[in-house]
């Protein structure tokens, strides 16, 4: 084996690895898996911690994600190497602590303007939240379609004991996602809850063992890539968008997308595979 290999994995050739030893370099790598994208927080070193660098580059990395026709659907990790596992142990504190107020305020504009967009991808997301996931780490899992622990994973915002507030939206999405009740129970302790505690609470969607995470969430994230693409980006939009919206509006919005997906291919195509019992073969528009 060649260099690249003993980067990957330390150089333990027969063993049966199956790792893609191919060295990928920066913040945010994105990984294609068979019309999945999994996109892997990469700063290990920091426990995953969310810089401004590593915003940015999930930006871009969001975007190439949204333009790619061959991926129908993401999986964002943690870099796996940290000394304790952690998917994000939130928004980079030291790089906060010289901040000016309008620079916070901006830094907070930063974050909320990536997870807004990585809520309303046309593609489904899946967090697999396989450590620590705190402030900013939380709010990134919130801003993701699903969420999917690994059994040792915890959930925090912690932003309190720190004298601040949450910057990236945490504030809305947790007592959006669990009631506001269990929300400022969270974020006026600071407190931290396990995986199984964030499952009775409805804050994640799975709970799996630690070593069957990346793979459980890119195995569902595959079965949403595979469903009809028109429907699915309308489903989201839908759920997304109407959150902020009366029932009434939302309602209306409802049957317009109703019958704008309606006249779409893929719904001729998925009648008429239902009729002849056949898997629909679906085309995206
Ligand atoms: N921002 C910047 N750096 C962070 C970080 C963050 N949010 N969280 C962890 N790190 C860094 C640590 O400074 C340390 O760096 P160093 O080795 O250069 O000193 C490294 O990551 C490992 O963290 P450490 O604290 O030594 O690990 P631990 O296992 O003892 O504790 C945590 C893990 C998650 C409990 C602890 O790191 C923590 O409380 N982090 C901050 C969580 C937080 O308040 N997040 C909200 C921020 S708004």
């Amino acid at each position: 084996m060649g260099s690249e290999h003993d980067e990957c994995c330390g150089g333990h050739d027969d063993d049966g690895c199956t790792n893609d030893c191919t060295v990928q370099e920066g913040l945010v790598l994105v990984q294609p898996d068979d019309g999945v994208a999994i996109v892997t927080l990469n700063r290990p070193d920091k426990l995953n911690a969310l810089s401004a660098d590593v915003l940015t580059e999930l930006h871009m990395a969001l975007a190439g994600i949204e333009a790619d026709e061959s991926v129908g659907a993401l999986v964002i990790t943690g870099n796996a190497a940290t000394k304790r596992p952690a998917f994000a142990a939130g928004a980079d504190i030291a790089e906060m602590v010289s901040l000016s107020a309008l620079e916070m305020r901006q830094h907070s504009q930063l974050g909320q303007a990536v997870f807004s967009m990585l809520e309303q991808l046309s593609k489904p997301s899946i967090a697999a939240v396989n450590g620590f996931a705190f402030g900013g780490g939380m709010e990134l899992t919130m801003a993701c379609h699903l969420r999917f622990a690994a059994e040792g994973a915890s959930f925090g915002q912690p932003e309190i004991n720190l004298g601040i507030v949450p910057g990236f939206a945490g504030s809305q999405r947790l007592p959006r996602l669990v009631g506001q009740g269990r929300a400022l129970e969270m974020l006026l302790s600071g407190d931290p809850i396990n995986a199984a505690e964030a499952h009775r609470i409805g804050l994640v969607n799975r709970v799996l063992p630690d070593t069957e995470l990346v793979k459980g969430a890119t195995e569902f994230a595959r079965k949403l890539a595979k469903k009809a693409p028109v429907a699915r980006a309308a489903i989201i939009d839908l759920v997304v968008r109407g959150a902020g919206q009366t029932l009434e509006r939302a309602m209306a919005s409802e049957a317009d997308t109703f019958g704008l997906v309606g006249g779409s291919e893929d719904v001729k195509e998925g009648m008429q595979a239902f009729l002849e019992k056949r898997p629909a073969n679906w085309v995206g528009r």
